[in-house]
């Protein structure tokens, strides 16, 4: 949720403040309502931080100007304490000897808290972080060493944490550790760095070493040292080079990630068709070998993960259970041996996916993930792995993830109809023609589309409610539209299975209610028409999005998006989506909102 970065230097030339403020630029999108940055310099620590936006904060503050060869920052999204100066990262210790940034939970704060406010420790946020600095100074006292101070801090902490150390003792050190949240380190020969993400600090440098639970890094400005947690055994693990550079970290000229993010989509699908066959093939296998299938994902991840849901049975006539991953506990029973569970995660680091993972594996069960960021946790507990290879996804609102996951399960159904035999030539034909030429359809559709989806929002920004509707594998298009819908222009939007619209729901259909259908050309389309007409003859506003040949349907409909013809059933929760991800765009910005960073959202969910 918050963003994290330490950074330990031996490069004058670039002014650390520097570094640390665009590198929490660059990580807003994982928390943006307070930021900070703290240095240690010859009179001790230098502590800069309030609520607000960091261009704002970052300018008010002047982090700019800030020197020094040791920092860390922090951009918050508020869990213990609203945003506010005194609750914003980093947190220092009484006498300001230990300054601390944190992303996570700390569970048993106020068990700690009133233990150190016993000792006579004077607390002044409402952070559950705070305890952090007090616990290891008052380690300090006692005469331990920092490495001791920590051991005993995971020893005692309940929760989760992604946590960076920096204390006026040791003022060219950083220690930075995890449990349940992301931390990765960047390496170079100008100096060493640690955050929560990749692009924090990929202008300095491509090597990467991603940081697992329970381990501890010592950065210096000439070295990293990596141990194991409790045992403080050196851990010998050297940088990869990560392929992604600082421009996709950018907005390209853009007025938005988001909609950069749109536009990159034909990129991104071609690149995963160039790069990647094996991996389908052997997760369709794993599939096959399988007595059931298990999908686990959350939020726009797992509306993808639906993809499996509506093609496994089918192809690989395989049982296929859905499963957010916050509600695993239903479904957990069912896990064995002969259970495998495909994760689907952008970040690979979402802890409902994480948790459930970790249970599933204790049951013995198979894992196969559908990921995007290298190296990331889920990548780590999984069997085999898919990468969807999206590159850095900034706006909070997944978009070209979605598309990527949702292509990466469809290439799994693909491989599950060939090994199986379940299509006739034809139909097989048809599937293998979608794969290879959907990067083209989704080009085309989000240049046909967006002057459409544009104009539709100046209408739409003035609508409280609305309903997606599909049937069969556009349900999962509706949920999607839905989802995009509401969390970047807060308008509230539900999808439905068209068919079950009309058990209670039609019920708030009033004179120009809109009503958004996805209606490809498959087996559900002439049962869409009834669901059109019946919202139609209520008043509804009715848009659909529909194959471009679809004239009966185009004459029926109030607003029609167009999607290539001759696709049929295939791949359409990636085609028919375009649409309504630019609808989406385009209303938050008519609303004024900011697609980037939606109120009350982070890009990553790291607490439960
Ligand atoms: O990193 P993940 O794919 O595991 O994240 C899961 C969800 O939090 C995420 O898809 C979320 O729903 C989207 N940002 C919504 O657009």
């Amino acid at each position: 949720m918050c963003g994290i970065i330490g950074v330990c230097q031996n490069n004058s030339k670039i002014k650390i403040g520097k570094i640390v403020f665009d590198a929490l630029s660059r990580l807003e999108y994982r928390g943006y309502d307070s930021v900070g940055i703290a240095t240690i310099t010859e009179n001790g620590i230098l502590l800069e931080k309030d609520a607000g936006k960091i261009g704002d904060v970052g300018k008010k503050l002047k982090f700019e100007q800030i020197e020094g060869n040791t920092a860390i920052g922090h951009s918050r999204w508020a869990t213990h304490g609203p945003p506010s100066q005194k609750n914003s990262h980093p947190h220092s210790s009484m006498s300001d000897r230990v300054v601390i940034v944190h992303n996570g939970i700390i569970e048993n704060y106020l068990e700690l808290r009133e233990r150190y406010t016993g000792k006579g420790y004077v607390f002044k946020s409402q952070t559950d972080t705070e305890i952090i600095p007090h616990f290891l100074e008052e380690e300090l006292k006692n005469g331990k060493n920092m490495e001791q101070a920590i051991l005993q801090l995971t020893s005692e902490i309940k929760g989760t944490y992604a946590l960076v150390i920096t204390h006026t003792d040791e003022p060219d050190k950083i220690y930075a550790l995890r449990k349940d949240n992301p931390l990765v380190l960047g390496i170079s020969n100008d100096g060493n760095y640690c955050a929560s993400d990749i692009p924090a600090f990929l202008p300095y440098t491509k090597e990467v070493i991603i940081m697992k639970d329970q381990e501890l890094a010592i950065l210096e400005p000439h070295r990293y040292t990596i141990k194991k947690l409790p045992s403080l055994t050196v851990i010998d693990r050297k940088p990869h080079t990560v392929t992604w550079t600082p421009e996709a970290a950018q907005k390209g000229g853009f007025p938005h990630y988001m909609l950069k993010e749109i536009h990159e989509q034909q990129k991104v699908l071609s690149f995963q068709l160039a790069t990647q066959n094996d991996i389908f093939g052997k997760i369709a296998e794993m599939v096959n070998d399988a007595e059931k299938v298990i999908l686990v994902a959350a939020g726009t991840a797992y509306y993808a993960s639906l993809n499996a849901y509506h093609t496994f049975p089918e192809y690989g006539k395989k049982v296929t259970i859905p499963a957010i991953a916050a509600e695993w506990d239903t479904v957990k029973p069912l896990v064995d041996d002969n259970t495998l569970i495909l994760a689907v995660s952008q970040s690979g680091e979402t802890l409902d996916t994480m948790k459930a993972i970790k249970d599933a594996r204790e049951r013995n069960a198979k894992v196969a993930s559908i990921v995007n960021v290298t190296g990331s946790s889920l990548t780590t507990i999984s069997d085999e792995v898919a990468y969807i290879h999206a590159g850095p996804e900034i706006g909070v609102a997944a978009t070209k993830t979605y598309s990527a996951q949702s292509y990466a399960v469809w290439r799994v159904a693909h491989a599950l109809a060939n090994i199986n035999g379940t299509l006739d030539k034809n139909e097989m034909k048809l599937f293998s023609r979608t794969i290879n030429e959907v990067p083209q359809i989704v080009q085309k559709t989000v240049t046909a589309a967006e002057a459409q989806a544009r104009d539709l929002a100046g209408w739409f920004k003035n609508k409280h409610s609305a309903f997606y509707l599909g049937r069969g594998v556009s349900h999962i298009t509706a949920l999607e539209g839905a989802l995009k819908m509401k969390e970047i222009s807060y308008i509230h939007a539900e999808a439905y299975p068209a068919g079950e619209s009309k058990h209670g729901p039609i019920a708030l259909i009033q004179p120009d209610y809109p009503v958004v259908f996805s209606i490809p050309d498959d087996r559900h389309r002439n049962k869409m028409i009834g669901s059109v007409q019946e919202m139609k003859a209520r008043g509804a506003t009715t848009i659909g999005i529909v194959d471009e040949y679809d004239n009966e349907m185009k004459s029926i409909l109030d607003h029609a998006f167009e999607i290539p013809t001759g696709y049929g059933k295939f791949l359409t929760p990636i085609t028919y989506n375009i649409p309504q991800q630019l609808l989406a765009y385009y209303t938050s910005v008519s609303v004024g909102a900011n697609p980037d960073m939606p109120r009350n959202l982070a890009k990553s969910v790291t607490v439960e």
